[in-house]
């Protein structure tokens, strides 16, 4: 994962005031920053760019919804790609962490990485599901056939019942197949395992490799929208200046270019959070100064349409 880069921009400015003359020295920029704030930046950038139509494209069509101030600033620490309706099309920064299964009797605890349904014909009524592949990691050892005590856990919510759970009806290596049938509320149990739903919300299972490329993005390059002081770690900016991570926003540049990418990469930069996580800084001037960003000429539009 490329940096975004160092200053070339860096502010380097030195006034020194001697005897009522100015001295500078001569790396200074030769442009004023464009965006004093994010509210300056938002009418002129986003809302120019994203915006238009009443947001017609980031506001109901595309997520996030970028067509207030408030909720550009609202995607900071939300997932990236959580709209996206093919699996296969999520990138590995955006996949969730693994659900767990969790087998008391067998004292397995153990990530799961993929599921597959049986029958597998994507019309099928959900009440006819009999079967779910789970792919494991680790592979469990010591499960042996006919365990019911399944359960599926997200943190400290436990999903897809205990006691009564779905039956283990074959175990070979990290592939593990749960009868669907057996479960008490089977209904309940065979939507919770229904992969064919995406995207999944809170109540269905959340596999650890939804694009199934054998990475599971949690474990390795987990990326929430806007990382607080962490551009490069924000899938956000990513989508400005990197097209590994999708193609490239805007898709029409309208108002937006190199001095508005810049002006986004040193706001989320100087974000600042209290004891409780709460952005404290969102309305604060840009601190231009002290940002090490460089994304001169990586974004789509480098100049005003
Ligand atoms: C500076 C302005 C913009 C920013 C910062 C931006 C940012 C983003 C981001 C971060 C995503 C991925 C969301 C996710 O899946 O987590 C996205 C997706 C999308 N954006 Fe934008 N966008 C901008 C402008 C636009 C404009 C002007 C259009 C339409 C004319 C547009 C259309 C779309 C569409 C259709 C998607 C969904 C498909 C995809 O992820 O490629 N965006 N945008």
């Amino acid at each position: 994962m490329g940096s975004l880069g160092m200053s070339r921009w860096l502010a380097t400015v030195a006034v020194l005031s001697a005897c009522g003359n100015d001295m500078r020295t001569t790396d200074e920029p030769t442009e004023t920053p464009a965006y004093r704030d994010i509210n300056e930046l938002f009418d002129q950038g986003f809302a120019r760019t994203c915006s238009l139509n009443n947001g017609v494209c980031h506001n109901s069509k595309s997520y996030p919804d970028l067509h207030t101030v408030t909720g550009l600033i609202g995607t900071i620490d939300q997932p990236c790609n959580s709209d996206t309706t093919d699996p296969v099309l999520i990138h590995d920064a955006c996949e969730s962490a693994a659900d767990r299964l969790v087998i008391p009797s067998a004292g397995i605890d153990v990530r799961i990485v993929s599921a597959t349904l049986a029958p597998s014909e994507q019309e099928l009524d959900v009440r006819n599901l009999t079967q779910v592949t789970l792919v494991l990691d680790p592979a469990p050892t010591g499960l042996t056939v006919g365990a019911t005590d399944t359960e599926v856990r997200r943190d400290a919510t436990i999903f897809a019942v205990g006691e009564y759970g779905a039956r283990v009806a074959s175990v070979n290596g990290a592939e593990v197949v749960l009868d669907l049938r057996s479960a008490y509320g089977e209904t309940s149990t065979r939507r919770f395992f229904d992969v064919r739903v995406q995207p999944p919300g809170p109540l269905r299972i959340h596999v650890g490799d939804p694009n199934g490329n054998g990475i599971q993005g949690a474990r390795t390059t987990t990326m929430p929208l806007i990382a607080v002081g962490d551009p490069d770690g924000s899938y956000l900016m990513r989508r400005l200046v990197d097209d590994s991570f999708g193609e490239l926003m805007p898709r029409q540049c309208r108002t937006w270019d190199d001095r508005a990418n810049r002006a986004l990469g040193c706001w989320i930069a100087g974000l600042r959070v209290d004891d409780d996580g709460a952005v404290i800084n969102a309305f604060d001037p840009i601190d231009y100064a002290g940002c090490s960003i460089e994304v001169e000429g990586l974004g789509k539009c480098t100049t005003p349409e």
